[in-house]
């Protein structure tokens, strides 16, 4: 069941149209080399330049990279200064390549506690890519899928309340219609690095029939190649949504 998703001319693979990234690792990566767990930060932010480039090149229409979850903000408070940090040199180096490329700069999760200078330069980006429409890179940041399903819950008892909404009209079409990925087809994989097979909250509702592929490789070392054969591994499952096989 995949043959509704575009095909890249290159390489003939059926590609997913929306790929998810849980990018774990940075901090083992560091510690194998008895660096601070930000070198492994910084090292990670060149594997998220190389996923973007080769999303773009390959065809992939829709990009989720989980760069900081609402648990994350449990961490040291100087980890979470140099993700910021790293994350607005990200966005100061790479926004002219976004716009050059056509590619649309969306974030996913709680803006409103992000740092008053992260969330002006972000919100200036997404302004200036807005009209761009080859690929879309989303920014889960402080983001939690819990907490993404509870805010929707949230606005459509508002609506409830307010006589907007009928409780009979309350679905799974509408529930999605009030998460962060409103407009954003569900992802159809999501890769984690570093072999760890959980979810860890991110997308719990988008992910319900997603393809899942676990590498061991630790986020900092992650490759284009490797990106490549997880597309082409993906090409050969076979996606049922609970059907029979016919
Ligand atoms: C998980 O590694 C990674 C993160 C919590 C943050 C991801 C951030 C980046 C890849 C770099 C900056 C992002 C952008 C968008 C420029 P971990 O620290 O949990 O690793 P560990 O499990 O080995 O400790």
């Amino acid at each position: 069941m995949k043959s509704d998703v575009p095909e890249n001319p290159e390489t003939g693979l059926q590609l997913p149209v929306h790929v998810a990234v849980i990018m774990d690792g940075n901090g083992r990566w560091a510690k194998k080399r008895m660096l601070n767990r930000v070198k492994g930060h910084e090292k990670g932010a060149d594997a998220v330049r190389m996923i973007v480039r080769a999303s773009r090149e390959i065809g992939i229409r829709y990009l989720t990279l989980f760069a900081f979850s609402t648990e994350n903000w449990q961490r040291p408070k100087a980890e979470i200064k140099a993700l910021m940090t790293l994350l607005k040199r990200f966005l100061t180096s790479e926004k002219q390549e976004m716009i050059d490329n056509n590619i649309r700069i969306n974030i996913i999760g709680q803006m409103e506690r992000l740092p008053s200078d992260v969330a002006a330069q972000l919100k200036e980006t997404m302004a200036e890519t807005a009209a761009n429409d080859a690929m879309q890179l989303n920014l889960a940041l402080s983001y939690g899928g819990r907490a993404e399903i509870a805010m929707a819950c949230a606005a459509i008892a508002r609506k409830v309340k307010d006589g907007a909404v009928d409780i009979a009209s309350i679905t799974p079409e509408l529930v999605a219609q009030h998460l962060y990925t409103a407009d954003i087809p569900d992802p159809e994989l999501l890769i984690r690095t570093s072999g760890e097979y959980r979810i860890s909250n991110f997308l719990l509702w988008q992910a319900a029939y997603t393809e899942l592929f676990i590498t061991p490789t630790l986020w900092p070392d992650f490759t284009r190649e490797e990106f490549v054969a997880i597309l082409s591994e993906y090409n050969k499952r076979e996606r049922r949504f609970g059907r029979a096989d016919d």
